[in-house]
């Protein structure tokens, strides 16, 4: 994966097109106050875990040579705000941003986690085809906030179906990047203080 710079906020974007969840992750990032990173987790080369268990007792990943995994995971360790967007995908997420929330194992250990991640102020949000599906959110990714001990800023849930519905009436997501682009500039803010 390419190295940039340190990002205050980091944003992973769970879709593997160019879609909904990508404009949402966009946009938010053009309204930050401060330095801002995407990560689309699609072009990342993971692998999934293999249940070894070697995090759990602190030992290295048996994978991390392999892939992308340590930089996305130094990238969350040193954000001040972590922000996780996704499409719905069977009520949950898409199966390589899944992979990715494995392979976060080595933050949780034996159930100590890694002080630079617990805590973090967290926002999700959701795209999905159909309405009035907010609990597939937590189906999603309600393990990362609660195993990783993520505080929640807020959580937000939008119906798009095709990849531009968004893009086409901006106005339908409007007030909630507003309120998500609010929320995060505090978040940083206050953790600077
Ligand atoms: C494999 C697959 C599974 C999906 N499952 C659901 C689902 O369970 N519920 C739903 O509301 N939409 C579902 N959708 C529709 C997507 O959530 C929708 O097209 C969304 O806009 C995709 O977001 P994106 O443009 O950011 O990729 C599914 C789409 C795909 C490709």
């Amino acid at each position: 994966m390419e190295h940039e710079a340190p990002a205050e906020t980091l944003i992973i974007d769970g879709s593997p097109r160019a879609g909904n969840t990508q404009y949402v992750c966009e946009r938010i990032k053009a309204g930050l106050d401060h330095p801002g990173r995407i990560i689309k987790v699609f072009n990342q080369k993971i692998l999934p875990c293999t249940g070894c268990m070697a995090c759990n007792k602190k030992l290295p990943c048996g994978l991390d040579k392999k892939d992308d995994m340590p930089e996305i995971r130094e990238a969350i360790a040193n954000a001040r705000v972590l922000v996780v967007g996704a499409p719905n995908y069977w009520d949950g997420v898409p199966g390589h941003l899944r992979t990715m929330i494995d392979r976060l194992n080595p933050f949780f250990g034996d159930g100590h986690v890694d002080e630079r991640v617990y805590g973090m102020p967290y926002l999700q949000f959701m795209v999905g085809g159909r309405a009035d599906q907010d609990f597939c959110i937590e189906q999603g990714l309600g393990g990362l906030k609660r195993h990783l001990g993520l505080q929640q800023l807020d959580s937000y849930y939008s119906q798009a179906v095709k990849p531009r519905d968004l893009r086409k009436q901006p106005e339908a997501i409007q007030v909630a990047i507003d309120d998500m682009i609010r929320k995060i500039n505090a978040a940083v803010a206050a953790s600077k203080r």
